[in-house]
């Protein structure tokens, strides 16, 4: 499988762009995935003076090419204004909305405090779900004090990264066995899945 990061943010170093690539590192080392983290801040100044995607700048078509190869998308923003910032938001108004339709994707998002963790429920998820993406149920929220020179420290996140990470490849391997027009709720029977370890139940974490 292709497992493919995008950090949303316009710094570097980044702490958002840590966090995806602590997730997609998880997710890829389970079985020698190939893996790619495409960051925002590096296509920036091509992103805003895209209009549409009539003759885009290489690295944009290089990062649009690599997401529609994704078996699962690894999607990480910074707050910025109690939102997501506009150049991320930019990069997905230009393309088809079919592009990554049943794609299989985990959310994550940085932010000063947790006063804004729920832009990953109200904003960033309802994003994927316009565009017909599968996000994974567990999300990913980490404060700036959850990091030590741009790199994790908080081992609770580092756990909470390992569950994501089994929710992400279950999905992908249901998708996989069974493409998504061809999954009727009403055929599926509960023999048909191996349950993963959602821990739903037992943490609230
Ligand atoms: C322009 C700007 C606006 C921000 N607005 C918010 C905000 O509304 N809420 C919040 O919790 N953090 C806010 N922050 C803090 C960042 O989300 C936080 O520091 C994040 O970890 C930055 O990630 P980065 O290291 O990848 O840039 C803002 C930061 C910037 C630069």
């Amino acid at each position: 499988m292709k497992i493919i990061g995008l950090s949303g943010g316009l710094s570097s170093p980044s702490r958002t762009k840590n966090l995806v690539t602590s997730i997609v590192n998880e997710i890829a080392g389970r079985a020698s995935h190939q893996s790619v983290v495409i960051d925002i801040a590096d296509i920036a100044k091509d992103l805003g003076q895209a209009l549409s995607t009539v003759n885009l700048a290489p690295s944009l078509q290089y990062a649009y090419q690599q997401l529609e190869d994704a078996d699962i998308l690894v999607i990480g923003v910074p707050v910025y204004k109690a939102s997501y910032p506009g150049l991320f938001k930019h990069f997905f108004d230009l393309i088809d909305p079919k592009l990554l339709e049943g794609k299989v994707a985990v959310i994550a998002a940085t932010g000063g405090s947790d006063q804004h963790a729920l832009v990953l429920e109200h904003q960033l998820r309802t994003l994927l779900n316009y565009l017909g993406i599968y996000s994974a149920p567990k999300t990913i929220f980490a404060k700036d004090t959850d990091f030590t020179n741009y790199q994790l420290n908080n081992p609770v996140i580092v756990e909470r990264i390992d569950a994501v990470a089994d929710q992400a490849l279950w999905l992908a391997r249901q998708h996989h066995a069974a493409p998504v027009d061809s999954i009727s709720p009403h055929k599926a029977k509960e023999d048909d899945f191996e349950v993963p370890p959602l821990g739903l139940l037992s943490s609230y974490a």
